[in-house]
């Protein structure tokens, strides 16, 4: 069913009807905050290329050399105009909208495969930031995570003070696994969701795409928030075609007037 009244008033009843909604959400949440997406026109890896797989081994291999690597990068042309755009960017009405769900009662959990805090600062707590969040650092070991800063001035490689174990850029690289307990974390909130909203992703990434599946072949439904059709189209209950800082709000009004 593509995005139509019709469409948004069935996405709005699933919302309203479901036990325990979880968002599941990508760049494209973000592409109206001006953060660049990944795929597609335009996106990082479409003018960068991939990663490469190995960035997490070379982590491993030499600590210090990574964490120059990570000041020098700050000099990267190319990845300057990234940082720069995530600097800058601020919510946008698709980010106030799901935190207006989370307020609502209505959204018990956002998934999310941004760095980028958005999140957090358009006022959302329910998150699971199944690929880390760029403003924080994590021992690789404990997973205790800390404020980007927090070892300011301290030699390399940094140590976690509570278990000695290395300690990276909370945001996960191509190559590293997920932490076990966000994974955990992510896997609980599918297994007890009956209804999920994808927002802004090209689902092509897992463990992330593989949410939806599941929550679909255990009887749940799936809306798809999205203005370009994913791998995911075909198997959604509702599909709503549009930017999400627009088919969002609209979504949330309904909702109120559901809810009454
Ligand atoms: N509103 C909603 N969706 C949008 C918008 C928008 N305004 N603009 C673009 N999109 C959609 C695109 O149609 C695409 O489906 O956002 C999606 C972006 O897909 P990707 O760039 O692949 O981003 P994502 O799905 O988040 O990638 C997953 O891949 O490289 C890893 O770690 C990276 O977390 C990322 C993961």
């Amino acid at each position: 069913m593509e995005n139509s009244e019709r469409a948004l008033d069935e996405a709005a009843q699933l919302l309203v009807e479901s036990r325990h909604v979880v968002a599941l959400v990508g760049a494209g949440l973000s592409a109206e905050s001006g953060v660049p997406t990944f795929r597609g026109p335009g996106g990082l890896w479409t003018k960068l290329g991939e990663p490469s797989m190995n960035g997490y081994q070379e982590f491993l291999g030499d600590p210090v050399r990574w964490w120059r690597d990570q000041q020098d990068q700050q000099a990267d042309p190319d990845r300057t105009e990234f940082r720069e755009a995530i600097e800058r960017a601020e919510p946008n009405p698709g980010h106030y909208a799901l935190a207006a769900l989370e307020r609502m009662g209505i959204l018990k959990m956002t998934i999310t495969q941004n760095v980028d805090d958005l999140h957090a600062r358009a006022g959302q707590e329910m998150l699971a930031e199944i690929h880390g969040n760029r403003t924080k650092l994590r021992c690789i070991s404990c997973e205790s995570r800390w404020p980007r800063d927090h070892f300011e001035g301290q030699d390399y490689p940094i140590y976690c003070p509570e278990c000695r174990g290395l300690v990276k850029s909370d945001t996960v690289m191509f190559g590293e696994p997920i932490p076990r307990g966000m994974l955990d974390l992510c896997f609980s909130q599918t297994e007890m969701c009956d209804c999920m909203i994808v927002c802004g992703t090209s689902a092509t990434v897992y463990p992330a795409a593989s949410f939806p599946q599941t929550v679909r072949e255990r009887g749940g439904a799936f809306i798809e928030a999205n203005p370009n059709p994913t791998p995911l189209s075909p198997i959604a209950n509702v599909v709503l075609r549009g930017q999400n800082g627009q088919v969002l709000p609209a979504l949330v009004e309904r909702v109120k007037v559901l809810k009454g």
